[in-house]
């Protein structure tokens, strides 16, 4: 017996996930939420949607599907809205995957406390919280999880990563489409209430693509940053008051140091990377290198397999979404793993089979906070001149 997933959030991003959800083996029944009903529509009235969903499982509102009977809910609309909503999921009895950043909101104290408010509600309803950060499933980072479990890297003594992603690379456009919706009109609203208090947020405030990959993989925690900001000079029209960069500097509780980059400033083509260094071994651009020299990997050595009768399922999921499936060339069909390094196969695949087997999910709450915080606590700093502040710390099993 499978289990029944709601769809919450059908924008862009969520459209990269509807297929493969739909798809997966242990997935009997689907239900769709979004409040823009178009998006709703897209799916709802897709033939291939009717072997697992009903149009009665269709909800324009997400208190509606919250009061349904559905097991776990996907939660990928806009940013500022992921950690609201996943609290009142798992209150409501629902598990959830939650897209990432956990929030982003330009406060950064308000993000702390969001932080706190997730993994305070997962402990104390006890469902199933999975954060659905990329990075983690990049065949680097799965590389990188076995030989750290090997023990191969030694003791840890540096990592660092980054997110450069200039605002000139589809920023502009991808902001105007996020507040275009009902939500994002209310966020508008609430954006000029941040800025009337003197507010001023980074690019720090959405870190996990950055941040993610050293921690998950060191199984650790960021104990203390500071952070410097970069000034915009080309993107004041974007940037507005806010720095368009912000560079810092980790301690972190195994001992090792941290550098993370977040760019929206840059003359680069973009990158959401780690390289993680030991006192044995040491991972770089897709390369394993120790004492004796350097080995490059392809990326079918890094990623772990996944169920053969899951790709099976996967197979073909770009036809799935695709408004015309004929214009869709061959190789299109193939890269059938999903976006982002293949990451998106894996997620959808590691959340459905923790649901359905009843067991914690990899990256969980606690990880969301560990990633997001240490994003916000630099934010701090930088607005603060890189003084050194402590990173609070909610408990919880690390990186399980
Ligand atoms: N690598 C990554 O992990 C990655 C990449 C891209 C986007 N994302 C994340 O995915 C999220 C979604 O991005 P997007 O581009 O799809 O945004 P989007 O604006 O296209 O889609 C969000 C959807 O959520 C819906 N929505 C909002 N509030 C709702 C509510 N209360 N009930 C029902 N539906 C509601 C909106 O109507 C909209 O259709 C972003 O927050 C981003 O942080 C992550």
């Amino acid at each position: 017996m499978g289990i029944s997933v709601g769809l919450v959030g059908l924008g862009a991003f969520g459209n990269c996930f509807a297929p493969l959800f739909k798809s997966h083996p242990l997935v009997d029944r689907v239900a769709l939420c979004d409040q823009e009903p178009d998006k709703l529509r897209f799916w709802a009235e897709k033939p291939s949607f009717r072997d697992k969903f009903n149009p009665r499982d269709a909800f324009a509102e997400f208190d509606d599907i919250l009061k349904s009977d559905i097991e776990a809910l996907v939660i990928i609309t806009q940013h500022w809205l992921h950690a609201p909503m996943s609290v009142r999921a798992m209150e409501a009895g629902k598990h959830v995957y939650c897209a990432v950043p956990l929030i982003t909101v330009p406060d950064a104290d308000e993000v702390l406390d969001w932080c706190e408010k997730v993994v305070r509600t997962a402990e104390r309803t006890g469902q199933l919280f999975m954060f659905g950060e990329t990075t983690c499933f990049r065949p680097q980072a799965m590389y990188c999880r076995r030989r750290a479990a090997e023990g191969a890297f030694g003791d840890f003594v540096y990592a660092e990563g980054e997110y450069f992603h200039d605002v000139d690379h589809g920023l502009r456009e991808v902001k105007a489409h996020r507040l275009a919706s009902r939500s994002g009109k209310e966020h508008a609203r609430q954006l000029e209430e941040y800025e009337r208090r003197g507010i001023v947020s980074g690019p720090m405030m959405y870190p996990t693509h950055s941040t993610s990959g050293p921690l998950w993989v060191m199984k650790t925690r960021a104990m203390k940053v500071s952070a410097l900001p970069f000034e915009t000079r080309l993107h004041k029209d974007y940037c507005g008051k806010e720095p368009s960069n912000e560079t810092a500097l980790y301690l972190l509780a195994n001992g090792a140091h941290m550098r993370i980059c977040e760019y929206r400033e840059i003359g680069h083509p973009g990158r959401e990377m780690f390289r993680i260094y030991g006192n044995k071994g040491s991972f770089e651009h897709d390369t394993w290198c120790d004492k004796k020299g350097a080995t490059k990997l392809t990326q079918d050595e890094m990623r772990d397999p996944l169920p053969p009768e899951v790709i099976e399922a996967f197979k073909g999921w770009r036809k799935l979404a695709a408004p015309d499936p004929s214009k869709l060339s061959a190789k299109e069909l193939e890269d059938f793993l999903g976006g982002h390094g293949g990451s998106h196969s894996y997620l959808v695949h590691e959340f459905v089979d923790a649901v359905a087997h009843g067991r914690r999910p990899a990256v969980t709450a606690w990880d969301a906070a560990r990633f997001t915080a240490a994003g916000a606590a630099a934010h701090k700093s930088a607005l603060r001149d890189g003084e050194w502040l402590n990173i609070p710390d909610w408990g919880g099993p690390p990186g399980a």
